[in-house]
């Protein structure tokens, strides 16, 4: 991912397109707010990981995987090993359940934790879906971490100062809202 002096945010992502996480944003003004839990929608969980290219046997990290969605559909439908890390207990709790029921724990796994305390070193993709004072706070460990073509996607808000390599607009995200993927290459 190539680094630039620009500020690559958006107005349209800070008023936001998903509605719940655009309220946060608004407020988010108090800079370090943290992110809340607003679940992906299930559609563009699928489209956030093939714009990611994840292919069978990588390794996916979701950064802040609440109820564990991306991380579950990484490894069942992806055939990817996948790790989420989570310091909400009972996300926690409720996503292992989840992977258990799958029946993917040998593919799957949240660690309870801060995701500014991870090594991120292995992963082929990393998902974000944060708001863009956390973003702005995960891009120098990503820098520091990150291997050779290693992918980041960020889901509706950008990661400030890198320049992507692709964006992609879903007009409809399954609830009737746009957003916009921004995918990153390392
Ligand atoms: C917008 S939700 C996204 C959840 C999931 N990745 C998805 O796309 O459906 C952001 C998640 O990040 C978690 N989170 C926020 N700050 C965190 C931190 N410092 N460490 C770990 N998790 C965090 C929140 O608890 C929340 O579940």
């Amino acid at each position: 991912m190539k680094v630039t002096q620009s500020r690559i945010i958006s107005r349209r992502c800070l008023l936001g397109s998903a509605a719940a996480l655009s309220v946060a944003a608004r407020s988010l003004a108090a800079e370090d707010h943290p992110p809340p839990f607003v679940p992906t929608p299930m559609p563009i969980v699928r489209q956030m990981l093939q714009f990611g290219g994840l292919k069978r046997n990588e390794y996916l990290f979701d950064a802040g995987s609440g109820d564990g969605r991306i991380v579950i559909v990484a490894a069942k439908e992806f055939g990817a090993e996948s790790v989420g890390v989570e310091y909400n207990h009972e996300l926690v709790v409720e996503s292992r359940n989840r992977i258990r029921q799958a029946g993917i724990e040998k593919r799957a796994r949240i660690i309870e934790g801060d995701l500014f305390a991870q090594d991120y070193s292995r992963a082929d993709v990393v998902t974000v879906y944060l708001l863009p004072a956390t973003n702005r706070r995960l891009r120098p460990l990503l820098e520091r971490q990150l291997k050779t073509g290693a992918r980041v996607v960020a889901n509706d808000f950008p990661m400030e100062g890198w320049e992507p390599d692709t964006t992609l607009n879903v007009e409809d995200d399954g609830s009737g809202q746009s957003r916009t993927l921004f995918l990153y290459r390392r």
